[in-house]
């Protein structure tokens, strides 16, 4: 379990986030970011507002004035990380450096509110998604000596008007959010209670963003969402309270595909990708839009759960499986070069050994790319938590995770083999973790390439022709530029 817990994670995890340093800052700022990539790009934004507030991001926690820990509530697991870590802030306050404030942020510190300052003495700050903005004052509070909490959620709150400071970034693609909350129930999950309700970003904002990581030369963006298909911009407010909209309002409103389409023909040299996409809010319109415009890279994380109808009626997904394998099947019909990945729990409450077979045979239906599998970990406060049995033993949760991973593991293979002695658009994004002369960067299907460097260069787009792989890379030659330089 151990290894799949990690692949979500890893990326982010336990790792300063240090972006370029400014003369006139003088306090040192120690954050670092848990869970998903919205976490990764709240993070960005902290560091923004704490920059006008004179600080400077450092990577050594013995220095820092103020440490500031990003944190999920997804699983248990996730928790627990973030629990060691407080342990190690603390031993670094007593050892060496006493001065230090210590901040939660995130789903943790909206699940657990002032709880959270009882439970973790080493805590002075305790910050919600949605309150960012309001991090100065709470820490001048903090610094006159009182307990600083605010966890309130809002209706409208989309950070919109703040330039997000790229940390660990590098300068070739970054994070767009384009809606916050979610408002789905799914009734396992923790996201509804410690993101809020769902609202959608003014696109003229978006379109901004995006406009001024062109100007700094960025190459890829990645839009993201809770559920980005799901996303309407109609003026404003909550995504449930459209219909209470006015008639232009509603008549004049964005959808998903139609803010896809505004991005890829505003920025034709830009890749664009997007995540995460809910099954039951993807419409065709967005696979017509990914069709007609190559800068809009042809794969979708589209997460599944489960592939059993009783599992995913008491999941509170609203599809079934026959309708997710039909939308599927009508992708592959529009791009038959379409990447698919899944998010799967295992072990959910009264999954049998036949809920798990119609899992086994979902994925064999759809040979997704790329998965990320968990067991399923109760969390407190959802509807599976409050009303539903955790009653698959951990031993067989175990083993059913196990035969997913090696499903998926055959399915990957044999999707990258799918990729063999083919030219393919690569986006340069770094320098291989293996191999110092070799580049490493991502196709439009997502799947990794390493190739050697040669004259190429760091965010240059280059063809490269696919010679071998594994499961997970591809390795090949670079034949020259693609014409999208
Ligand atoms: N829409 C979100 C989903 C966030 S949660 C997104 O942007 O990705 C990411 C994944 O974690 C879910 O798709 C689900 O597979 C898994 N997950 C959520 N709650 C879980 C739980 N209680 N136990 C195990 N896995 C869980
Ligand atoms: Fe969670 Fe379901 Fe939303 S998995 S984030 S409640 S779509």
């Amino acid at each position: 379990m151990e290894h799949v817990e990690k692949t979500i994670n890893e990326k982010i995890q336990g790792k300063a986030l240090v972006t370029e340093h400014k003369k006139e800052n003088t306090k040192k700022l120690f954050i670092e970011s848990y869970g998903c990539q919205m976490n990764m790009n709240d993070s960005e934004i902290v560091a923004a507002i704490l920059d006008k507030e004179g600080y400077n991001t450092t990577q050594i926690l013995e220095e820092a004035d103020l440490v500031l820990v990003n944190t999920c509530s997804i699983r248990e697991k996730a928790e627990t990380s973030v629990r060691k870590r407080l342990q190690k802030y603390n031993r670094v306050k007593q050892e060496s450096n006493k001065k230090m404030k210590v901040g939660v942020l995130g789903c943790m510190a909206e699940r657990l509110k002032e709880k959270f300052l009882e439970e973790e003495k080493i805590v002075d700050l305790v910050v919600g998604p949605d309150a960012y903005k309001d991090l100065p004052n709470l820490l001048a509070d903090v610094y006159e000596g009182r307990d600083a909490v605010n966890v309130i959620l809002s209706k409208e709150e989309t950070y919109g008007d703040i330039a997000p400071v790229r940390l660990n970034s590098n300068g070739v693609s970054a994070f767009v959010s384009i809606t916050r909350g979610c408002d789905n129930m799914c009734t396992f999950c923790v996201v509804p209670f410690t993101r809020g309700r769902e609202r959608s970003r003014d696109p003229k904002s978006i379109l901004e963003e995006i406009q001024s990581m062109v100007d700094k030369n960025f190459k890829e963006i990645t839009l993201l969402g809770q559920n980005v298909d799901s996303f309407l911009w109609y003026g404003g407010g909550l995504k449930k309270d459209f219909k209470k909209a006015s008639e232009i309002a509603q008549a004049t409103a964005v959808d998903f595909a139609q803010l896809l389409d505004m991005c890829a023909t505003r920025f034709p040299k830009t890749r664009f990708r997007f995540s995460t996409s809910n099954p039951q809010d993807m419409s065709l319109d967005v696979i017509h839009t990914m069709a007609k415009h190559k800068n809009i890279c042809k794969y979708i994380h589209l997460p599944v759960q489960s592939g059993s109808n009783a599992m995913l009626k008491a999941m509170n997904r609203q599809h079934t499986r026959e309708e997710y394998m039909e939308l599927v099947d009508n992708i592959f019909k529009i791009i038959p070069e379409m990447s698919l990945s899944q998010d799967m729990i295992v072990g959910f409450c009264g999954e049998t050994e036949q809920d798990h077979k119609d899992t086994l045979d979902l994925m064999e239906h759809v040979k997704y790319d790329f998965g990320f599998m968990f067991a399923y970990s109760e969390r407190p406060g959802t509807l599976a938590g409050k009303k539903m049995e955790d009653d698959v033993p951990f031993a067989t949760k175990k083993r059913r995770l196990q035969e997913v991973i090696d499903l998926q593991q055959k399915h990957a293979l044999y999707r990258t083999q799918q990729h063999l002695h083919k030219v393919e658009e690569v986006l340069i994004e770094g320098t291989s973790k293996k191999n110092p002369n070799e580049w490493k960067g991502r196709n439009t299907q997502n799947t990794v390439i390493v190739f050697p460097k040669e004259h190429y260069k760091l965010g240059d787009f280059v063809n490269v022709r696919v010679e071998d792989c594994t499961s997970a890379t591809l390795k090949g030659t670079a034949v020259g530029y693609s014409d999208n330089n």
